[in-house]
């Protein structure tokens, strides 16, 4: 091996990881090694700003458990979580686009039944969210699993608090013959993303906003399609054109409109007003690719 120059030493680096066994991770690693290089010579990295990195990607990894995930969230407030999903979800311009998971999806929600509350008691506004799930050219699909969550009144997912048995704010939602879904919730607010881990002490370091604008999220997984795990988000409500994981995407936006108490969408009776959220998911062919 040639000695080290500053020269030579990102050459030499490339060249020792391309030895990597598969292709893909020589690719992977390679490429890594050289934007990581340019990097630090672009911003003249100091020996101290170097160890405050280290310490920080400790500190992420001290926070992280089986419920919370301090690297996804670094992900997701740098916009790479969201060029991931760009990059992977080649939808046609007529299906339903994806945006970020996020660190707050469990699995094994509970079936209910169309038009069930999941809100199950909690305070807050109740909102009907009903329509279809359609295939490329317009045809209900029957039988399609739609998974539910959101977050309660306090911007707080199920996986963010200690003492829940039960599912909350979370299920799962059958299409009827007809293609129809009919999700009965409570409206979902803004809300701050986790701003007590290192993410959250950087993001304070900035004029970033922490917040999130109102949004319900959907994950629906039908053989024969795409997976499709997007969100549908309130239409006006704040933070829409400043979304701190940058998942706001124009065709997700819909009305939550005013209706009075009496008959629901699902035929039953309510004595309070409530909101109604209508909109169709258009899921897209496995294989089918356009890029949007
Ligand atoms: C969420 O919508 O649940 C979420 C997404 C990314 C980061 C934090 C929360
Ligand atoms: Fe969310």
């Amino acid at each position: 091996m040639a000695f080290v120059t500053n020269d030579n030493l990102t050459g030499l680096a490339v060249e020792r990881w391309a030895t990597a066994h598969s292709s893909r991770t020589a690719e992977l690693m390679t490429a890594l090694v050289r934007h990581l290089h340019a990097f630090t010579r672009e911003v003249s990295l100091t020996e101290d700003e170097w160890a405050a990195a280290v310490e920080w990607l400790a500190a992420a990894g001290r926070i992280s458990n089986d419920k919370r995930q301090e690297f996804i969230l670094a992900s997701d407030v740098l916009g790479l979580s969201t060029l991931v999903v760009q990059l992977n979800n080649h939808f046609s311009p007529q299906a339903t686009p994806a945006t970020v998971v996020g660190p707050f999806h469990i699995d094994g929600s509970p079936e209910v039944h169309f038009g069930a509350d999941m809100s199950d008691g909690l305070p807050g506004i109740p909102l009907f969210l009903t329509g279809r799930v359609l295939d490329p050219d317009g045809r209900p699909l029957p039988d399609v699993v739609l998974d539910v969550w959101q977050a309660d009144a306090d911007g707080a997912y199920e996986a963010q608090l200690s003492d829940v048995d039960e599912a909350q704010l979370r299920a799962k939602y059958r299409t009827r013959a007809d293609g129809t879904y009919c999700v009965r919730t409570v409206s979902p607010r803004g809300y701050a993303i986790p701003m007590d881990g290192p993410v959250g002490n950087l993001v304070s370091r900035t004029g970033i906003s922490p917040y999130r604008p109102a949004h319900v999220h959907f994950l629906i997984d039908h053989p024969g399609h795409e997976r499709l795990v997007t969100h549908l988000f309130r239409q006006g409500a704040d933070y829409l054109d400043s979304d701190v994981v940058f998942g706001t995407k124009d065709e997700l936006i819909v009305s939550f409109t005013e209706r009075p108490a009496g008959k629901t969408p699902d035929d039953g009776i309510i004595d309070r007003p409530y909101l109604h959220a209508e909109f169709n998911f258009a899921l897209q062919t496995t294989g089918a690719e356009c890029t949007r």
